[in-house]
């Protein structure tokens, strides 16, 4: 398997490192080097926000001070992450350059400020980027201390500059070809908004054009591509000097402002900054919801990922920013590298003095010492990631169930108007599926639809209200080639451009996979409930369960009835169907149904498709069990994130994977963790 970190193939303890705040105090910088190998500290990242530092004027490049830092951290065995340091401008560039600012969706450019507001279309921008991106590679790209770039920080947002209007106009005309076709696409004609010249094409503004559905969807689409070429252009400059050095950029989980599936490409490894806010509500979901975002990460390439940040403690941009309760730390850490991580990295090594973060959670506090209770809690985490190290580097995730997350479908179900603008809740449809699976310990990928599904046994396809070009005929291949669907309301409504799919919904052939026709759609109340009550002999526990929000009213059409609604004018009629078709089969889900339903359904699936689960083992509420996979030996993470203690009785044949003893039960704390060996399930030859 291919290490992430060819430098330093290990499992990373570390994190965002600032020496340039803290240049005139070297006292500081010596003590940091002491506590980071207390805290089993291997590797940091070093120059994400110091480009005054690096460029204090234009053209005048100093490195001294970072050179010095990289060979002292190397000397102690700590390597480095090396930036971009794109992700915010020195003060001189805005002042000198005023475009490389970013305008504002109501058409005003902003002031210098903040980070990542720089406009990503501007020629200078991209040439200042490039030009110091090249030195920085020129200088430290031999190096062995640097392991990886880190390219820019956490890409986002877009820019509304004339130079962005004309790259979109460009990008529209591209796409489009003639009016005619955008028009149609786009529906224009509606309310009279038809294009009669390209120049009157423009994103859109606050006060402009945000009715055409069409073009909101391709601006996002437009702001995603802007962006990946922007990137693009920061890997090139520094892949110039050294192709073999790696590259990453930190992304946002479920972010929604970004498309991160076409990242994936131009990545060597992805890596994402896990902010959980623990303790606030049910820890539970809250673990729930870490985990899907680690499983949409890792499936972005299908590959070992990278946490990039992560608080060691509280965050300072919630509302009440919670401490870490004990325990907490050590399991939400081992939580990613459960899900696939190759490291476990902080935001922040040590807390800044001022300034907008000073308050922010750090591996060293103002206090400076290795005496905190924090600080104690990292060196337990590294204590752990040392002693798996070895073990778990090579072993990998590979799920025979994928859950569609797609974003093009999240932006354009949440733009369109109606059934019910108070709110359809397509990521948290996609996060409860996925959590019924999480608790069962069956391994998942989130992939969007224009990965292949050939290697799945399972695809679940929440809410596909959007086909995207092709996809409809890939789950219509996959179902005739042995596969299981589920497919739910709100499905096959419209195409790529937002055009409602004529001739019956879902749309595109996909009446016939699922043997149904969804004629209408109900949208109920908040607070108003239906029921999805199962026949007898469906495989379901015979219990009403509670649906609401979206009811669709099918017709089945060759689909076998499970279940029907228990009320209102449509009583009696399908609220879950499946439909044999080829070698597989296609269940359709009628309606926005609970947890309940979702942990049954899926039980039920798990027994007649015989899908994997990480433990043979019931596990008490709160308890969940996450595989990694080996030639020799699979890893099995037990993670308690309920506030009880736990035991779980275990089956055979099992051993500590920090001590090597065998185990017949586990009795985890409050917040605990631990780690089991127990022998491989091999690897199949899944690299992308
Ligand atoms: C991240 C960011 C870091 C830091 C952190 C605070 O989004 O990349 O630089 O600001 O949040 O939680």
């Amino acid at each position: 398997m291919k290490a992430v970190t060819p430098r330093f193939p290990h499992l990373l303890h570390g994190g965002d490192y600032n020496p340039e705040q803290w240049l005139s105090y070297p006292d500081v910088l010596a003590k940091d080097i002491e506590l980071m190998k207390k805290a089993h500290v291997n590797c940091v990242s070093l120059g994400i926000f110091a480009w005054s530092h690096l460029e204090p004027e234009e053209g005048v490049y100093d490195f001294s001070w970072l050179e010095t830092i990289i060979a002292k951290l190397y000397e102690n065995g700590i390597y480095t992450i090396l930036a971009t340091p794109s992700g915010a401008r020195p003060r001189w560039m805005a002042q000198k350059y005023p475009e490389v600012l970013r305008v504002a969706n109501n058409g005003v450019r902003n002031a210098y400020g903040d980070r990542h507001n720089h406009c990503l279309t501007s020629p200078i921008y991209r040439d200042k980027v490039k030009q110091i991106n090249t030195r920085l590679a020129q200088h430290f790209a031999g190096n062995p201390a640097v392991i990886l770039w880190h390219i820019s920080n956490e890409y986002s947002g877009a820019c509304y500059c004339p130079l962005c209007r004309k790259a979109f106009t460009q990008w529209v005309k591209q796409k489009y070809g003639t009016l005619e076709n955008l028009n149609h696409a786009w529906w224009a004609d509606f309310w009279s908004h038809t294009y009669t010249s390209w120049d009157q094409v423009e994103p859109p503004l606050a006060n402009g054009d945000s009715t055409l559905h069409g073009l909101n969807l391709d601006w996002k689409r437009f702001t995603t591509d802007q962006t990946v070429d922007f990137m693009r252009e920061e890997i090139r400059a520094v892949k110039q000097v050294n192709p073999t050095l790696p590259v990453t950029a930190n992304l946002m989980g479920f972010f929604d402002g970004l498309d991160y599936f076409r990242f994936g490409d131009d990545l060597d490894v992805v890596s994402w900054d896990n902010y959980p806010c623990w303790h606030q509500g049910d820890n539970v979901a809250i673990a729930a919801q870490a985990a899907a975002s680690h499983d949409l990460m890792r499936s972005i390439k299908r590959a070992p990922w990278l946490q990039m940040e992560s608080t060691p403690s509280m965050t300072n941009w919630q509302d009440v920013s919670k401490l870490k309760r004990p325990g907490m730390h050590e399991l939400s850490s081992l939580q990613a590298v459960a899900h696939g991580a190759q490291s476990v990295q902080y935001f922040q090594w040590r807390k800044s003095r001022g300034s907008f973060e000073k308050l922010h959670g750090a591996v060293v506090d103002h206090n400076g010492e290795g005496n905190t209770r924090v600080f104690h809690d990292v060196e337990k985490t590294g204590e752990w990631l040392q002693q798996l190290d070895a073990k778990i580097y090579p072993t990998r995730i590979q799920p025979r169930v994928a859950l569609i997350y797609d974003w093009e479908n999240r932006w354009a179900v949440e733009d369109a108007k109606g059934p019910r603008n108070s709110g359809l809740h397509y990521l948290e449809t996609v996060l409860a599926h996925h959590r019924a699976l999480w608790e069962k310990g069956i391994a998942t990928d989130l992939i969007d639809m224009t990965k292949s599904l050939d290697r799945y046994k399972l695809v679940v396809a929440p809410m596909n209200y959007l086909y995207r070009k092709g996809y409809a005929e890939a789950l219509r291949q996959f179902v005739e080639n042995g596969g299981t669907l589920v497919g739910t309301y709100w499905s096959g409504i419209v195409d790529d451009t937002d055009l409602c799919c004529l001739g019956g919904m879902p749309g595109q052939g996909m009446m016939e996979v699922f043997g149904i026709w969804n004629e209408e759609t109900d949208a109920l109340y908040e607070g108003e409930t239906n029921t999805l009550v199962p026949e007898t002999g469906s495989g379901l526990p015979q219990k009403a369960y509670e649906v609401r929000e979206l009811c669709a009213l099918v017709h089945a059409q060759g689909a076998q009835v499970l279940a029907a609604y228990g009320s209102d004018f449509y009583q009696g009629t399908p609220a879950l169907t499946v439909h044999p078709y080829g070698k597989g089969q296609a269940y359709y889900v009628a309606a926005r149904t609970g947890l309940d339903f979702l942990r049954d359904f899926y039980e039920k699936l798990r027994l007649e498709l015989a899908l994997p689960r990480a433990l043979q083992a019931e596990l008490p509420a709160g308890v969940i069990a996450t595989r990694r996979q080996g030639d020799e030996h699979d890893f099995v993470f037990l993670q308690n994130y309920g506030d009880s203690e736990q035991v779980v009785q275990l089956p055979a044949g099992m051993t500590d994977a920090v001590t090597g003893e065998p185990v017949d039960k586990v009795q985890l704390p409050a917040y605990g963790i631990s780690v089991l060996q127990t022998a491989g399930s091999g690897l199949a030859a899944w690299e992308e």
